[in-house]
């Protein structure tokens, strides 16, 4: 049988490590997939760049539409990044009758029900791994290995650039910007690493990972997102001192008034598996009704490890040219026609534990201002921790962690806490998931 031609649009990072194992794995690949796989066309922006990989043997161009419109190509590969010519392309290979692999979590997370609608019309597959938590095969375990469970919530650290850094200032002290920087050099944070510190592209993947899990459409625009750019050295020693770790973490929950879908630094006991994820690594928690809880952890960033979620959604697209288009797994899990109209609940309405951190006047009757503002709000205090002023400093931290509360409840009693005289700035809030 003929080899399946791949025509790559992107021939960075991840592009090259797709070439890379493509080429070296060949052998077991084609066993895998049952036809041999070859790369005949590739787009990149600038081709005199050097690259990680062997461009030998390949057309080259620097107008992606060629690659998409070439006929010999079976399987489009986007790993151009961004949304704009991204989607083009998509639409495009689509509209071609290509099937299409992409690593493209802001395109997947923004026009994904869009691109699905189109391929299913068209009878193709948009395969998808590699945009959540890279190398993790994530997709596949919810999409295939859970579909016999009503999936309660998951949580994850699906950024690695936010979990280095992170893990960074924890252990070494690090300056933020210094270890942003090494994330960049490495490979591992976005073409706008704005996108990993604001959670944008946790809120990417988190979308991705709510619709596969809940059977609902793709509502990014709906996802509370909130980065680590304002966690200081001080939260994450507090926080350990209280038993905790500060993970960034994406969390989607079922409740009975609808789907939470949220993105935000999080207090978690330090005893779970999940706040021991470091470095650049990710982790998935996903609690089935059935299963209970499971665990998937994982190089979320870098070339072979993202290569090796694309190659692998390559074969299953490979399979899947033999098979009737009704007969495939569903894009997002759940067929098409069986999306559930969950509302994702406002983020007034979630309720988490909080950490909070005040820096009040160290005189007598401030701590009991505050406890009656809790008080009157129906907010239980759960641990207090007074830190000794600084030398020469008239103000003290004053540390508490609360027990489950709506937010809402909080933002009106922190409101009213910022407004004591004795206060001073703004109180921080992080909030805590216990993921028992
Ligand atoms: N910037 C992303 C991260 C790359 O740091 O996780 C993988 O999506």
């Amino acid at each position: 049988m003929k080899p399946v031609k791949i025509g790559l649009l992107g021939l960075g990072t991840v592009g090259g490590g797709t070439v890379n194992v493509l080429k070296r794995n060949a052998e077991e690949i084609s066993r895998r997939a049952g036809r041999a796989i070859e790369v005949s066309h590739a787009s990149a922006r600038d081709l005199g760049k050097a690259r990680i990989c062997d461009t030998t043997g390949i057309i080259l161009t620097t107008n992606p539409a060629e690659v998409v419109d070439a006929p010999e190509v079976d399987v489009v590969v986007e790993l151009i990044g961004g949304v704009t010519l991204a989607h083009e392309m998509v639409m495009k290979a689509i509209h071609n009758g290509k099937h299409v692999v992409t690593a493209n979590k802001a395109l997947i997370a923004k026009h994904g029900n869009e691109i699905f609608a189109a391929a299913q019309a068209k009878g193709v597959v948009v395969a998808f791994e590699a945009a959540v938590a890279g190398g993790i095969p994530i997709i596949k375990a919810i999409r295939e290995g859970l579909a016999g469970n009503r999936i309660e919530w998951l949580a994850g650290i699906i950024n690695g650039t936010g979990n280095f850094i992170l893990t960074e200032m924890r252990d070494k002290g690090r300056d933020f910007a210094d270890v942003l920087a090494e994330a960049q050099a490495l490979g591992y944070a976005e073409a706008d690493p704005t996108f990993d510190v604001e959670g944008i592209d946790a809120a990417h993947k988190l979308t991705i990972l709510a619709a596969i899990a809940f059977g609902i459409p793709l509502q990014f625009e709906k996802a509370y997102t909130e980065g680590i750019t304002k966690i200081t050295r001080e939260d994450v020693t507090y926080a350990e001192e209280l038993g905790y770790r500060i993970k960034h973490l994406g969390v989607a929950r079922r409740t009975e008034g609808g789907i939470e879908l949220r993105v935000h630094p999080t207090l978690i006991p330090e005893r779970r598996l999940i706040a021991n994820v470091n470095g650049v690594m990710n982790a998935v928690l996903v609690k089935g009704d059935a299963v209970g809880p499971t665990l998937y952890y994982g190089a979320g960033a870098g070339a072979e490890a993202t290569a090796s979620a694309v190659v692998a959604d390559i074969v299953d697209v490979v399979r899947a040219l033999t098979a009737d288009p009704g007969n495939r797994v569903p894009h997002l899990a759940f067929q098409p026609d069986q999306l559930s109209d969950l509302p994702i609940l406002p983020m007034e309405e979630v309720v988490t534990a909080y950490y909070l951190r005040l820096q009040v006047e160290d005189r007598p009757g401030v701590l009991a201002d505050i406890t009656r503002i809790f008080g009157e709000a129906g907010i239980s205090i759960e641990a207090v921790l007074q830190k000794e002023p600084a030398e020469g400093e008239a103000n003290v931290s004053l540390i508490m962690l609360t027990q489950r509360v709506k937010e809402r409840s909080m933002n009106q009693a922190l409101a009213a806490i910022a407004r004591l005289d004795a206060v001073t700035g703004e109180p921080i809030r992080i909030r805590m998931e216990s993921l028992g």
